[in-house]
């Protein structure tokens, strides 16, 4: 079973990007199931209705988010009118939405979205680690679900690994974001959990974290804002991974980076590219 994941989309250049290109890049790797972190798709701030469902259209089978994910006041309301937008679970008791759910991926299999947010230099929500480990104990691999892939919406590589370690074995995947910057130690862990520390962004990587380079560094030069953060706007990279599940276990059995368009080296799963171009 074939899962792809891409990163924060970043504005009017990372939707665009995700409009014009996950239809075929869907059918280029058979993916059987796309998920999307949109919670910067929204302008740079959070996520609109029409933003949801364009990249639900575009062929995202569900949108997960992170810190911003309130940003436009809107999705207090709309978000519980749609199952395939998940906030991260360790919100405070009673807030709109849903942090996971039960998916059915192409292939017929049941796959669980969980969308967790760290808490090492962000917000003082619940414990991460607890709130997935009370999910997966709830819907196991091979217990109610055919695959487990975690959003790990955090800042600290350190809590992320922690949390890959902690699930390993017991999650198809986590797959960190929020730090719009891809790292490269994209692994199948000792118990089979494909991990990522970062997915990074799709957007446009000529910008300091998405945004116009101008005003985020005259904050750093003056410590006075003198504007709004704006969206880049050049050619976007998407950028993500591809994971390779084994469908007897639920576990992972390889994970590649995805690097397309604008300014990054390019890249795609090697496993998956391979067999579909004859060299
Ligand atoms: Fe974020």
């Amino acid at each position: 079973m074939r899962i792809v994941f891409l990163g924060d989309v970043v504005g009017r250049s990372g939707r665009a990007a995700i409009i014009e290109t996950l239809p075929g890049l869907r059918e280029r790797y058979r993916a059987d199931f796309v998920v999307i972190n949109g919670e910067n798709a929204a302008g740079g701030f959070g996520i609109s209705e029409q933003i949801l469902t364009e990249l639900l259209d575009a062929g995202a089978d569900v949108v997960t988010t992170g810190n911003h994910v309130w940003d436009q006041r809107e999705t207090l309301i709309f978000i519980e009118r749609h199952d395939r937008l998940l906030r991260p679970i360790n919100f405070p008791k009673g807030a709109p939405g849903r942090g996971a759910g039960l998916f059915k991926a192409a292939n017929g299999a049941d796959v669980l979205v969980i969308n967790a947010m760290g808490r090492v230099f962000m917000n003082d929500l619940d414990c991460p680690f607890r709130a997935v480990d009370a999910e997966i104990e709830a819907c196991g691999l091979k217990r109610g679900a055919d695959a487990i892939l975690i959003d790990f919406h955090a800042e600290a590589t350190s809590e992320k690994q922690a949390l890959g370690y902690f699930v390993d074995g017991r999650a198809s995947a986590v797959i960190g974001t929020h730090t719009h910057v891809p790292t490269a130690d994209e692994q199948v862990l000792n118990g089979g959990t494909a991990y990522i520390s970062d997915a990074g962004m799709c957007g446009d990587y000529d910008s300091v974290l998405g945004m116009n380079k101008e005003e985020p560094l005259s904050r750093f030069l003056t410590k006075i804002p003198n504007g709004r953060f704006q969206p880049a706007l050049g050619e976007a990279t998407i950028t993500g991974v591809g994971i390779e599940i084994d469908e007897a276990t639920g576990v992972a059995k390889a994970i590649g980076p995805i690097r397309l368009g604008g300014r990054l080296s390019q890249a795609e799963p090697a496993f998956w590219v391979r067999a579909a171009t004859p060299v």
